[in-house]
């Protein structure tokens, strides 16, 4: 079927809720390449939204997924358990940042590890009460909504949410919520805590504080070196748990196994997903020893959670990252993404910000580098011909005016530059739609 057919059969077929970037329809993929179902080919720079670390059908995770498919698919651990799941508990507490003993468990997708961090950290504390933070996002479910910072397109019409929930600032800096300036702040954007505790919420009720290291809805914001450790103090001062959301960070993401170890912080609870199972749906929920040894025996689960073809497909993942210097790599390409941007920034205006860590790069795009009116239609135009021009985007930001790029960190040198290429040339030839952008 061609893609028309197949948007129409869409159209009949699923609700209009369902995301829908642009009118394409995948056949095939290898490594950083996506092929349509009319063969015409896609650069993928946003590798399922940076889930595909290690590129598409890595032969690694081929080989794993299907050796494990053959000998078994599912038994439910919970009533027969197998060795991967067990093997990929051991890296992920082995990496996870902190030296102390770590616990794993396994459930199928991002929201669903964080509503269990979620339940680990008011069982561990006895307390009930949560803090996220404003650009954040969590996920889909209740709670997960409940955390999430973004209305659009996330929050409307779907309430009521979850009680006990607290959100406050991140830092931002490109827009301070306290309209300051990194360095000569001194990153006081970190007391807004103490601000909730004082004014909306008593410290000792509060189980958790969940946070990104670096916002992935939110636009790749990245706060300053000192700010995730104040965060972390203050949490240890009231005996609240630091829950690092890495689902969309981790994994190598960022240079690092985590992106908390860049702030040298060691969360008391960790999630992660998309990465860890290259396609194949699986999460994580690591923490402390202590901590998560706390939940009576059958308290978590879940009937397909650490299913064994996933756990197999997580544990080539951490051998290709490991064997194929993939975290050294993450650094390269994001450097290498960034300065291109930078370069673009010095002409074309509408590029307020060029950011990220690692293999996190975006670009904020406003309407006007002095007001940082956010350019929203500006976004929306260049993400879709970006499409059209032949690469695979993801936007970002509470008024989607970020474009972020997670490309596969096994990406070949010729294809980033080709993919980066049409990003410059797709910039020209939507510019000339924005006068003064
Ligand atoms: C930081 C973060 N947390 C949670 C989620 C939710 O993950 P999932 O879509 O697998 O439920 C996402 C997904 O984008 C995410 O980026």
């Amino acid at each position: 079927m061609t893609n028309a057919e197949l948007t129409s059969l869409r159209s009949t077929a699923i609700p209009r809720g369902v995301p829908a970037t642009a009118p394409v329809y995948a056949a095939k993929a290898r490594n950083a390449v996506v092929t349509d179902v009319e063969g015409r080919e896609y650069i993928d720079f946003a590798a399922g939204i940076g889930v595909m670390n290690v590129g598409h059908c890595h032969p690694k995770v081929v080989e794993a997924v299907k050796d494990q498919a053959a000998l078994f698919s599912h038994t439910c651990f919970g009533l027969i358990g197998y060795e991967s799941y067990l093997r990929l508990a051991e890296k992920l507490n082995q990496y996870a940042p902190g030296a102390s003993a770590k616990r794993t468990f396994f459930v199928n997708s991002g929201a669903e590890a964080v509503e269990n961090a979620v339940k680990v950290a008011r069982y561990a504390t006895g307390r009930k009460s949560i803090i996220s933070f404003e650009d954040g996002f969590h996920g889909r479910t209740y709670m997960t909504l409940s955390l999430t910072s973004q209305v659009s397109p996330y929050k409307i019409g779907f309430g009521p949410y979850a009680s006990d929930v607290y959100r406050i600032p991140y830092a931002y800096c490109y827009r301070c919520p306290l309209a300051l300036s990194y360095p000569a702040c001194g990153c006081e954007c970190a007391g807004l805590l103490q601000n909730a505790f004082d004014k909306h919420v008593n410290a000792e009720d509060v189980a958790a504080v969940i946070a990104e290291a670096v916002q992935g809805e939110g636009g790749f914001i990245v706060p300053p070196p000192e700010y995730m450790g104040k965060i972390k103090k203050l949490c240890e001062d009231h005996g609240i748990l630091l829950i690092a959301d890495e689902i969309q960070t981790g994994i190598g993401r960022t240079g690092k196994w985590f992106a908390m170890e860049h702030w040298g912080v060691a969360p008391d609870i960790m999630t992660t997903a998309k990465a860890l199972g290259a396609g194949f749906p699986l999460a994580g929920i690591t923490g402390r020893q202590e901590i998560m040894d706390t939940v009576h025996p059958s308290g978590v689960g879940t009937t397909y959670g650490g299913n064994p073809v996933a756990c197999r497909a997580g544990l080539a993942v951490f051998d290709i990252i490991e064997t194929e210097g993939l975290l050294q790599r993450a650094t390269v390409l994001g450097d290498r993404i960034r300065d291109r941007f930078k370069a673009l920034q010095t002409q074309y205006p509408v590029i307020g910000d060029v950011r990220g860590i690692g293999g996190m790069a975006a670009m904020e795009l406003v309407e006007d580098p002095g007001t940082k009116k956010p350019a929203g239609d500006f976004a929306k135009a260049f993400r879709s011909r970006l499409y059209e021009n032949g690469v695979v985007n993801v936007g970002a930001g509470t008024f989607h005016n970020v474009v972020r790029f997670l490309v596969p960190l096994t990406i070949e040198d010729d294809t980033l530059a080709k993919g980066l290429d049409i990003v410059e040339e797709t910039l020209a030839q939507v510019s000339k739609s924005f006068p003064g952008s």
